[in-house]
């Protein structure tokens, strides 16, 4: 197998999940780091990588067939437009961008030049996540009825030092949520209308600190997210899953997919179903759904890396990551007007 040349731009937090994932991904080697922050260098360092101020002297000393960007929203889409026209593959951190025209110009970029873009929902690459889709899609569960998502957490204290994150610039929706609403379209499928309520009543500030979300899908199923920076609650995906070393994993589920046929927690996949006649006056079993354990991080790396040697396609697209950044930005707007917010 050949190797991708890859260089890294933006290695904060989780730039370093990218350099782990490079690390233990095959078919990818990181040839630089791009961050003008002396924690990058050391960073950089730490994993035997060249580091470089700025990425157009990482470019032009290392020659990558593609680069990751994980800099802050506000560079992803001049940053990628840049590879883009030096024809070199793009891994862009989720959001895509903040707006979705800004994500769609970015999208039609990509696809006008035939330059591959990847954007980085990495869940999408967990066998978990994997596995639960499959079973939708094969009707393992029956018809879907509802999905249930519970994002309840308790961001520390020091977390709102920075002035930023008590403003509406930050906040559990614009941060979090996207993560939960591109793995319900990717597990469950298309999102017909969102209704929500959003509540800044524990921490006081400009931004919401807890919210409850309610989406229509378009096979008819229904869907909740209760989502929450100020709860002291182990019930989130980023607490169960083990994703994330700097999350200590939990024990409990956080996903609950429920069909006319069976119904799926997550991440333990355990699967409830009925032997004979369904009834809540029957026992219902309790069974386990076997999936290879896998970090998320890895597979994407891995997966960019073929995506550079055009051997497979991207999993999350451009148009289809700004498909979910329009749901997840639409949520403000459905708490503030109390109304549904329709998709086409
Ligand atoms: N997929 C995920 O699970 C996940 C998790 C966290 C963050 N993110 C996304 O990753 C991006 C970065 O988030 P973070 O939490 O790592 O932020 P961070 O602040 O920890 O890191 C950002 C880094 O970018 C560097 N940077 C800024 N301007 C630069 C420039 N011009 N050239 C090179 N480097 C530059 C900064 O010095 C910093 O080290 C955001 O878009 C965020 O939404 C994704």
């Amino acid at each position: 197998m050949s190797v991708s040349r890859v260089g890294l731009i933006g290695a904060g937090a989780i730039g370093r999940a990218h350099l782990v994932g490079a690390a233990g991904a095959q078919g990818v080697e990181i040839v630089g780091v791009a961050d003008p922050n002396p924690a990058a260098r050391a960073l950089a360092e730490e994993f035997s990588v060249p580091w470089f101020a700025d990425h157009q002297e990482m470019f032009d000393k290392t020659s990558p067939d593609g680069a990751i960007i994980a800099t802050p929203n506000a560079l992803h889409v001049p940053m990628s437009l840049e590879l883009i026209a030096a024809g070199k593959a793009v891994l862009v951190e989720k959001p895509i961008t903040d707006t979705v025209e800004e994500g769609l110009r970015l999208a039609q970029a990509a696809s006008d030049a035939d330059v591959p873009l990847l954007v980085g929902h990495h869940r999408r690459h967990n066998p978990i996540i994997r596995t639960a889709r499959s079973m939708v899609q094969e009707g393992k569960l029956g018809r879907l009825v509802s999905a249930t998502v519970l994002a309840t957490f308790f961001k520390h204290d020091a977390y709102f030092n920075e002035a930023w994150r008590r403003t509406k610039a930050a906040g559990p929706i614009l941060i979090n949520l996207i993560h939960e609403i591109d793995l319900l379209r990717f597990v469950c499928g298309e999102i017909e209308s969102v209704q929500a309520v959003a509540s800044n009543a524990i921490r006081e500030f400009d931004v919401e600190d807890t919210a409850a979300v309610v989406l229509r899908l378009k096979n008819g199923a229904v869907a909740t997210i209760t989502l929450s920076d100020t709860a002291a609650s182990p019930f989130s995906w980023d607490t169960s899953s083990g994703e994330n070393a700097s999350f200590p994993k939990t024990s409990v589920e956080s996903h609950f997919l429920c069909g006319t046929e069976g119904s799926l927690a997550l991440p333990t996949l355990r699967l409830w179903s009925y032997e004979g006649e369904r009834s809540w006056l029957r026992p219902i079993q309790e069974g386990a759904v076997e999936s290879q354990a896998a970090n998320p991080y890895i597979e994407q790396m891995r997966h960019f890396g073929a995506v550079i040697r055009r051997e497979e396609e991207p999993l999350v697209s451009g148009f289809d990551a700004t498909k979910t950044l329009r749901v997840t930005s639409s949520i403000r707007q459905a708490a503030q007007s109390g109304t549904a917010v329709h998709f086409d």
